[in-house]
């Protein structure tokens, strides 16, 4: 197999090429005068290629550039498969409100048209919506390494899922560092605006309480989360997110709320967090996919 990186793969595809043992290439990606980008590939002397091309900020533009990598491929008959560390436009599933479209399933898929034949992502919002793509999918589930390091840096720790989409993240995540985790139930208006509806007990008190998110974006949720976590008696509260989308002023929003320190993975760059490597887990995952598909 043969990895070539995106020019937002933020150094994944050099840590996933290593671990394969798979040579490495570019994406070239220029502009047209008029803003327009145009993508060229290397000569590439492998039939089974992976794009590695996370889909942050700016994500219209990193994943036109995964797509057109993908099209350029298939003229070519490469068997493509997508590597896409943070998946954008995945938590729209669903029209929630009449009127607004499924956007994960026009990103399923353009990725389908485009000439992706498989698809490894972390951490999906929901795994489920996914299915649509119709072809073979590698799940990387990061927080269990995200928890063997956030262990090592806080003493009296009690995990705690601020959402239920979020309670068998924060299981995996307590079993790994063997201790409690309780959650709670959040409820967020048509303006966003966040708020806890149930909490579901759990012994807070002198605990350092980490709270385990797949996404942090406005930090909203963590928010609410860690001023229900002192209110309980909490001595410090940690945020551990996979996904650090952490839009306008989420990293502040956190550090008003009196969140300690920000965990997160590198499937999205983030300064302001205390980063763990995601790679080796994304590398185990195409090699499974691998074995499935018989290549
Ligand atoms: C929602 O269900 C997700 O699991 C996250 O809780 C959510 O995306 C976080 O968004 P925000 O940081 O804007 O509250």
């Amino acid at each position: 197999m043969f990895i070539l990186g995106g020019t937002a793969s933020n150094g994944i595809d050099i840590h996933i090429a290593r671990s394969l043992g798979a040579d490495l290439g570019k994406v070239e990606t220029t502009k047209f005068p008029d803003g327009e980008i145009k993508v060229r590939v290397p000569e590439i002397n492998d039939n089974r290629i992976a794009i590695v091309q996370s889909t942050y900020y700016p994500q219209e533009k990193n994943l036109f550039e995964l797509l057109l990598a993908a099209y350029a491929l298939k003229e070519k008959n490469a068997q493509v498969t997508a590597v896409i560390p943070y998946l954008a436009y995945a938590r729209q599933n669903r029209s929630f409100y009449p009127g607004e479209a499924t956007s994960v399933n026009l990103v399923l898929d353009m990725l389908r048209c485009a000439g992706v034949s498989s698809l490894v992502t972390v951490n999906p919002h929901r795994s489920g919506p996914l299915m649509y793509f119709g072809g073979k999918i590698g799940i990387t589930n990061a927080e269990i390494t995200l928890a063997g390091w956030v262990k090592e840096h806080l003493s009296s720790p009690l995990v705690l899922a601020p959402d239920k989409g979020s309670l068998d993240m924060a299981k995996g995540a307590s079993s790994v560092m063997k201790c409690d985790y309780t959650y709670i139930e959040k409820h967020r208006d048509t303006y966003g605006t966040v708020s806890i509806e149930k909490a579901h007990g759990g012994d807070f008190r002198g605990k350092d309480v980490v709270i385990f998110d797949d996404i942090i974006s406005t930090g909203s949720t963590i928010e609410q989360a860690t001023r229900y976590a002192y209110s309980e008696g909490a001595a410090t509260v940690s945020a551990a997110g996979i996904h650090l989308v952490m839009a306008g002023g989420a990293v502040e929003k956190l550090k008003n709320a009196g969140v300690q320190r920000i965990f997160g993975t590198n499937t999205i760059p983030c300064e302001k967090a205390e980063i763990v490597d995601v790679s080796e887990d994304i590398a185990e995952s195409i090699r499974k996919l691998s074995r499935e598909i018989g290549s």
